[in-house]
């Protein structure tokens, strides 16, 4: 039962990446050559599901695929990773896809077509309400219809169960639903998007931080790559610095960082030890190319911080 209490439920996408590896991104209308192609798993809501699994989380994941192959691959892919997929949909429709092309810089660009991701419903959270009365933490991005994660947002505090909102691809979210999320974790043009500021300073995520504490959400954590991570509450500041490291491929980095924050709040760390085992998740992501494929396991997770004291905090 105390194994059940810490569930992580992970609402979200899944997708199939096909990655370019080229040396810098085209411009519209023009073509270049690249060097490789490569196909992994992804998916922001499964790539958190695998980064938290990884890491020694209890996993399940609701989400949804398509009756094709590549679905079925992905579903055998998260059970490999540890993650419970029992009640993830299969919709006539096809397994949602990411396009990414990889600069020789690391820095990615992304077009995701939802495909199947999309055909997830409120109903389908109402029929899946106990999987979310017995999780501690329904962690929820922006690859599946707003409708459902508001929906999903609504029941899990209805029932007083933690959420984590990572609001990726960027949109703009209903305040009544951010005042329900319990922590929300964007990048910095997510929380501009949010809340209709600039982010470009410290002084104005500071004024962009305090419109979404208007708003309702009371506790946020801000990556900011390079720059660290910081927690942030109308009373309280944390923050985490980032740790260096050789750039391949920032795909997936941000759910790493997710994931790992979610395993640390279930495992009941404190915030800062959290920020900081999340933020070197988040880096050792960056040093792998693909998504599931860069994150780490608790053993390397542990051994990377043994290694690099000096960026604990
Ligand atoms: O966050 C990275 C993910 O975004 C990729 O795996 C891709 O599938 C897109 O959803």
């Amino acid at each position: 039962a105390d194994h059940m209490k810490n569930k992580i439920l992970v609402i979200g996408s899944i997708n199939q990446d096909m990655v370019v590896f080229a040396p810098r991104h085209p411009q519209p209308g023009e073509t270049i050559l690249g060097q490789d192609f490569q196909m992994f798993p992804g998916g922001k809501g499964a790539n958190q599901a695998v980064a938290a699994a990884r890491l020694g989380g209890n996993v399940q994941m609701i989400g949804c695929v398509g009756q094709d192959a590549i679905g079925k691959e992905l579903l055998q892919n998260l059970e490999l990773n540890k993650v419970e997929i029992s009640k993830i949909k299969k919709a006539a429709a096809p397994t949602g896809t990411a396009l990414i092309t990889v600069a020789g810089d690391g820095q990615n660009s992304i077009v995701v077509v939802p495909g199947a991701n999309a055909m997830l419903t409120t109903d389908d959270i109402d029929k899946l309400s106990t999987e979310i009365q017995s999780a501690k933490i329904v962690v929820l991005q922006l690859e599946i219809p707003l409708e459902v994660v508001r929906h999903a947002i609504d029941v899990a505090y209805q029932n007083k169960v933690l959420t984590i909102l990572n609001p990726a691809p960027a949109a703009k979210i209903p305040a009544e639903t951010l005042s329900k999320v319990t922590y929300l974790i964007p990048n910095e043009s997510e929380l501009s998007l949010l809340s209709g500021l600039p982010t470009n300073s410290d002084l104005e995520i500071q004024k962009a931080a305090n419109r979404i504490f208007k708003m309702g959400c009371q506790q946020m954590v801000l990556t900011r790559g390079k720059s660290g991570a910081f927690y942030l509450s109308p009373q309280h500041k944390i923050f985490a610095p980032a740790f260096a490291v050789p750039a391949v491929d920032t795909t997936a980095a941000g759910d790493a960082f997710i994931g790992s924050f979610g395993v640390a709040l279930a495992g009941g760390f404190a915030l800062q030890t959290a920020l900081t085992r999340a933020s070197a998740a988040g880096a050792l992501a960056v040093t792998k190319a693909g998504a599931q494929s860069s994150l780490p396991t608790k053993e390397e997770l542990d051994a990377f911080l043994s290694k690099h004291p000096k960026s604990l905090s």
